[in-house]
């Protein structure tokens, strides 16, 4: 069997920025509440008419570069998102169709902010047992679209963004392992009541935002990342020791610095862009991979540990050489 290897990784951010002072303007919050409870000081915001197939195409075309490679090299289009340009057809088919590749398979995967782990793991299976031999992993979102923004337990938390890996067979790893899990009896703890199914005429006020139970999340989402990152590392005769490089899911700079402390791994080798960025769901790791990768944190040969977690819930882990 083969494996894969990430051959270059790219993101991108909308231009507009929305700081803690420009909350403090909209609803009743401050920013010094805002950063020390989600360590959050700004995100960026999708412009009008900026979509999520937009954000995935600049961030793939970085990826392409940086791998070397031209879009015709691309056999495999998977995207993680929870915020398509449209009920249907995906944002992976448009973007093969911007990008100008033709034939290869292209579809959407819905896990929330669990979305690029999921495609992640999905295009290594089709790598491995050569149904693609080049794919693009695409995790991209524009979250702000769906935060009811006077809602203060949430708003102050989404941001917009994409990243993308280009993921090659190799003839070695690469991917060492991938694990994905799921439990649907969370899912009113974080969801958008309103959907194509259940009738987009709003049952109740605000069904068509995000809902969320903060704290509750909050406490699932730590004790989740660190038993998943035992397992995954265990299973691979790995220890915490092993780990260069940690890239959780974005999620909240409390929920990364209580993980990492229960894993007993030092913040100095986790990647931490929530300051920046936000919660930027399915965007969130490979954004975060690109900014290590891009300012020379992370080196080819690291081991990398990345951890999604999300509505659902869903969570997943992939352990990686880069
Ligand atoms: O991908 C997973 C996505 N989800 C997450 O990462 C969510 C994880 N959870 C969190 O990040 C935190 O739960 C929040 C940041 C959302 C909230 O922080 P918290 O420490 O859990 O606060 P809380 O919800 O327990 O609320 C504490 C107080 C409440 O006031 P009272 O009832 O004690 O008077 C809230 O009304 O803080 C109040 N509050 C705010 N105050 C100022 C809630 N939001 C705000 C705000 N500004 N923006």
């Amino acid at each position: 069997m083969n494996y894969a290897r990430i051959a270059g990784t790219g993101s991108y951010l909308p231009e507009k920025v929305l700081t803690n002072a420009d909350l403090e303007q909209m609803i009743e919050t401050t920013a010094d509440w805002i950063v020390e409870r989600t360590g959050v000081e700004e995100r960026h915001v999708a412009a009008p008419g900026e979509t999520t197939c937009d954000l995935s195409e600049q961030a793939s075309r970085h990826a392409l570069e940086a791998a070397g490679l031209e879009a015709r090299d691309i056999d495999l289009i998977i995207i993680g998102t929870t915020t398509p340009d449209h009920v249907f057809p995906s944002v992976a088919t448009q973007l093969q169709h911007r990008l100008g590749c033709r034939g290869g398979a292209a579809f959407d995967v819905q896990a929330v902010c669990t979305g690029f782990v999921y495609a992640l793991d999905i295009a290594y299976r089709f790598i491995r047992t050569d149904g693609a031999r080049r794919a693009l992993v695409v995790g991209a979102d524009t979250f702000t679209r769906i935060i009811n923004w006077q809602d203060r337990g949430t708003c102050i938390l989404f941001g917009d963004g994409a990243g993308a890996v280009v993921l090659e067979k190799a003839d070695q790893p690469g991917i060492i392992d991938s694990q994905l899990h799921a439990d649907g009896r969370y899912k009113e703890l974080l969801w958008v009541p309103a959907g194509v199914s259940s009738g987009y005429e709003q049952t109740r006020e605000n069904a068509a935002f995000v809902e969320m139970r903060g704290s509750e999340v909050f406490k699932v989402a730590v004790h989740t990342l660190k038993e998943m990152a035992e397992q995954i590392l265990a299973a691979n005769g790995l220890t915490v020791a092993d780990v260069d490089w940690f890239i959780p899911h974005q999620a909240n700079r409390r929920i990364l610095s209580a993980t990492a402390k229960r894993l007993g791994l030092p913040e100095a080798r986790m990647v931490d862009c929530v300051r920046w960025h936000g919660n930027t769901s399915a965007a969130s790791i490979p954004l975060a991979l690109d900014v290590a990768v891009r300012d020379g944190r992370i080196q080819r040969g690291n081991t990398l540990l990345l951890e999604g977690f999300g509505g659902g819930f869903t969570w997943g882990a992939v352990l990686l050489k880069y």
